[in-house]
């Protein structure tokens, strides 16, 4: 972590975290944003950040206390927006973070939002659906005031779902008097939710890593794929890259690792997590040590699980073409150097996994227009984005002979300093 960032109180210098991360890449990028680098610091701080207690009653009768962190990075561009995470180890560095990072990704791909993010530090895993239902609810009402269609739209992430935005949709719309829709999106789809949402986020992974393969001559029909986490990410990827003839030979959740040169068949193994909760006890493939997945010899190599995977001690052994990040910030600045040493081409999250939000974006205008489109419509949509937002994230790579990630903070770095300076700050 370089030393002269001006850190606020709240955090320390030695316990950053991913912030530490998000840090370093805007210092990356600092140095191509000409006369807007006056507004540089504005990135470095969150606009706001709510942490609240989520009490609840467990159905032993006990009470329990949830931290709970709503963060809204930045509004320049329009209402805040970005998911919400039930996890264990959930903490304001990483909700900040994420939160920047839905800044960075709502601009790279131009859609009008500002970034946020949510989270609960408890591990979801543990509760009952009831002690589940009660703690959205109670963690929604803390956050009313400063979420709304207007202001800042939660959405699923890791370990959220559509059931977790229905019941913050209705507990949102009960304290407003009248039914809110727009308040999150990933929401069911007879609650104005969006054909296509669920596995928008897959499909831009997909997308992107097609326009990259082609880039560099990669076929995608037989190309090797592993993929780290097998939920709404990883498993939909999993799919559409063997739906498109791609072999995906090794997977890794956080019940375990599985390896088949051959390719594992995936729409039985989807059907295995469906039932069990996790990959570990599938027969049709091999059990692997969960460090040899980083080894293994792959075309695509696709992080879809949490950040900080990728870092100096796994990546240097990383034998594979592209690594197209499904996750949130899974690669540590100093990993992305050896990646980018080591030829490797790394798609950022910033741009691989966009097509979640991209997707929210059609839900939002949908609700507010109540008139809804078809699948086709969406799909058709999203690749359209997706492929125009990459097509113009490369070629500002190839002119100013970057990375794809320091192109992607370029373009939308760019985007939100210049909305920033002719807003003016106000008073
Ligand atoms: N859901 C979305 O629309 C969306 C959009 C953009 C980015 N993302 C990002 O994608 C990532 C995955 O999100 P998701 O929605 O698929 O979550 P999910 O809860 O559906 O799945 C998470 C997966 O990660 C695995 N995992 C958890 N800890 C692990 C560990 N220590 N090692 C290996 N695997 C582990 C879990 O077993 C699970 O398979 C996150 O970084 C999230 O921020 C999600």
């Amino acid at each position: 972590m370089s030393q002269h960032h001006v850190l606020p109180s709240y955090l320390r210098q030695d316990e950053l975290g991913p912030w530490g991360t998000y840090l370093q890449q805007i210092d990356r990028v600092t140095p191509y944003l000409g006369s807007l680098s006056r507004w540089i610091e504005t990135l470095k701080r969150p606009k706001r950040a709510l942490i609240v207690d989520v009490p609840i009653e467990l159905d032993n009768g006990t009470v329990a206390h949830f931290e709970g962190y709503r963060v809204q990075h930045n509004t320049s561009r329009g209402p805040g927006k970005g998911g919400l995470r039930y996890h264990q180890d959930v903490t304001l560095s990483e909700v900040m973070a994420l939160s920047a990072w839905m800044s960075i990704k709502n601009a790279a791909v131009n859609v009008p939002y500002g970034g946020a993010k949510g989270g609960i530090r408890v591990d979801p895993r543990k509760l009952s659906r009831g002690e589940l239902e009660r703690m959205t609810r109670r963690y929604t009402s803390e956050i009313n005031f400063i979420i709304g269609p207007n202001t800042d739209i939660p959405a699923p992430d890791v370990n959220t779902n559509e059931q977790v935005m229905a019941w913050m949709m209705d507990t949102y719309s009960m304290n407003q008097g009248r039914t809110a829709t727009g308040v999150v999106t990933g929401k069911p789809i007879t609650l104005g939710g969006s054909l296509g949402r669920k596995e928008a986020t897959a499909r831009g992974v997909f997308v992107v890593a097609c326009e990259s393969a082609r880039q560099i001559g990669l076929d995608i029909a037989g190309a090797r794929i592993a993929i780290q986490g097998f939920g709404n990410v990883g498993g939909i990827a999993a799919r559409l890259f063997s739906e498109a003839g791609a072999k995906v030979i090794a997977v890794q959740d956080h019940t375990g690792t599985l390896y088949r040169p051959a390719g594992i068949e995936v729409l039985k193994l989807l059907e295995h997590v469906a039932q069990t909760g996790g990959i570990v006890g599938f027969t049709g493939a091999e059990p692997l040590a969960a460090d040899e997945f980083w080894g293994l010899e792959t075309d695509i190599l696709i992080p879809a699980a949490l950040e900080g995977q990728i870092t100096e001690k796994n990546a240097p052994r990383i034998r594979t073409k592209i690594v197209v990040e499904g996750a949130n910030g899974p690669t540590t600045p100093l990993a992305d150097d050896i990646l980018n040493e080591h030829g490797i081409l790394v798609i950022p999250d910033v741009i691989a996994n966009a097509g979640g939000v991209t997707v929210s974006y059609f839900e939002w205008v949908q609700d507010f227009s109540s008139f809804f489109w078809s699948e086709d419509e969406i799909n058709h949509r999203l690749e359209r984005v997706m492929r125009e937002a990459f097509a113009s994230i490369w070629q500002v790579a190839l002119e100013h002979r970057v990375s794809v990630r320091t192109a992607a903070y370029i373009v939308a770095c760019t985007r939100i300093l210049m909305a920033r300076e002719m807003r003016g700050l106000y008073p």
